[in-house]
């Protein structure tokens, strides 16, 4: 008999979608417009680019296990000491290893019912006990998630923007609920999205806020604004004694120095991040009136501070999803009734928008 792993089957399982080479072949199809991972529609920074090349003669040494540079560049952006930041292989080993750093069986974290499934995938390898707060209007109950806290609660995972409804937390709300979760419970406020935000009252500068709610830590990336998901850079702002347990429990060598340079230089590169946050946001402007006219045919959907939009039709998700891969667009069902749209060029958009109406259409009859 062979070894016989751990109990798994209480852990949600993260299915990426599916790759354009394998949706080309199933379909037979020379095209496909991918829009299920909220990837950059620019590409990546050109900079960040030229830095990848100017790394490669680097490839046989092991990077800096502590990304200094990157920490430098970033304390010297956000003025804060490097102590207060922690670089991980992107966000999602970054969750994994908070969950690893502070869960134990005996505890209790409290997430969105509606959000990155990675919170919940995090807590339950741990095998604690995640609670699942109802959305209000598929935004974050702040205040359901406060009416939960009770003895054994050790995280709550909050994202501002959230995936995959691209609502947001306002500046206002997020003090008061800081402000309201005892110093002894870790809150994780995950910016992925943070550059597609254009709410005037959205939460832009949280870089101090560790100052006055020194529980928080928070989550940002270059995968999105930055286009660089390929190469797995994220960072946290936080009190240096909540980053060094998760610095402890994460692969030393977990950052490339590829990654690293990369990540500098797109820091560098406000124009591209700045051409990119336009596009979404102009993008999104137009689509709106086009996806209003939608509801005719059964769609609904809310309005976005991401690079992506939060979509229910009358179909269920998984027509809807297949029969878009039919026609060569790849979006992501996330709910019965409900799928997420990334952002793409507007030429990406504008398929995306023409081949939803026709089969919305067809399916109404
Ligand atoms: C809210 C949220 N947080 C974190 C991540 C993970 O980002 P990364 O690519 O840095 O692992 C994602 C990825 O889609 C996300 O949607």
């Amino acid at each position: 008999m062979l070894p016989k792993p751990r109990t798994l089957s209480h852990i949600p399982v993260y299915t990426p979608g599916k790759s354009e080479s394998d949706v080309m072949a199933e379909y037979n199809l020379d095209q496909v417009i991918k829009l299920a991972s909220n990837e950059n529609p620019l590409g990546s920074s050109p900079c960040a680019l030229n830095a990848v090349r100017g790394m490669l003669e680097t490839c046989h040494r092991y990077p800096d296990q502590h990304s200094r540079m990157l920490k430098k560049t970033l304390a010297g952006l956000h003025r804060i000491p490097e102590s207060r930041i922690l670089v991980t292989s992107g966000l999602e080993e970054m969750i994994a290893c908070i969950g690893r750093a502070y869960l134990t069986p005996q505890d209790t974290s409290i997430m969105p019912e509606n959000s990155f499934i990675k919170y919940g995938i995090s807590v339950h390898l741990q095998d604690a006990r995640a609670v699942h707060v109802p959305m209000k209007e598929d935004c974050i109950d702040l205040q359901g998630m406060l009416d939960r806290i009770e003895r054994n609660i050790k995280i709550i995972w909050i994202a501002s923007p959230n995936n995959p409804t691209g609502t947001y937390i306002n500046e206002a709300s997020l003090k008061w609920f800081l402000s309201s979760v005892p110093d002894n419970i870790l809150v994780v406020l995950d910016e992925a999205y943070r550059e597609f935000a254009d709410a005037p009252d959205y939460h832009h500068r949280t870089e101090h806020y560790h100052k006055q709610y020194p529980n928080l830590v928070i989550l940002r990336t270059f995968s999105k604004a930055y286009g660089l998901a390929n190469l797995r850079t994220g960072y946290a702002i936080g009190m240096q004694e909540l980053l060094e347990p998760i610095l402890q429990v994460r692969e030393i060598f977990s950052v490339t120095s590829i990654a690293e340079a990369a990540a500098c230089a797109a820091l560098e590169d406000t124009d591209f991040v700045r051409r990119c946050r336009d596009l979404v946001i102009g993008e999104k402007a137009r689509m709106y009136p086009k996806l209003d006219t939608l509801a005719a045919v059964g769609l609904r959907y809310r309005k976005s501070q991401a690079n992506f939009i939060y979509i229910e039709t009358d179909l269920d998700s998984g027509t809807l999803f297949t029969e878009l891969q039919r026609r060569g667009v790849i979006i992501r069902p996330v709910g019965p009734k409900a799928v997420r749209v990334t952002i793409g060029t507007p030429e990406e958009n504008s398929v995306f928008l023409k081949e939803c109406a026709e089969v919305l259409a067809q399916h109404a009859k």
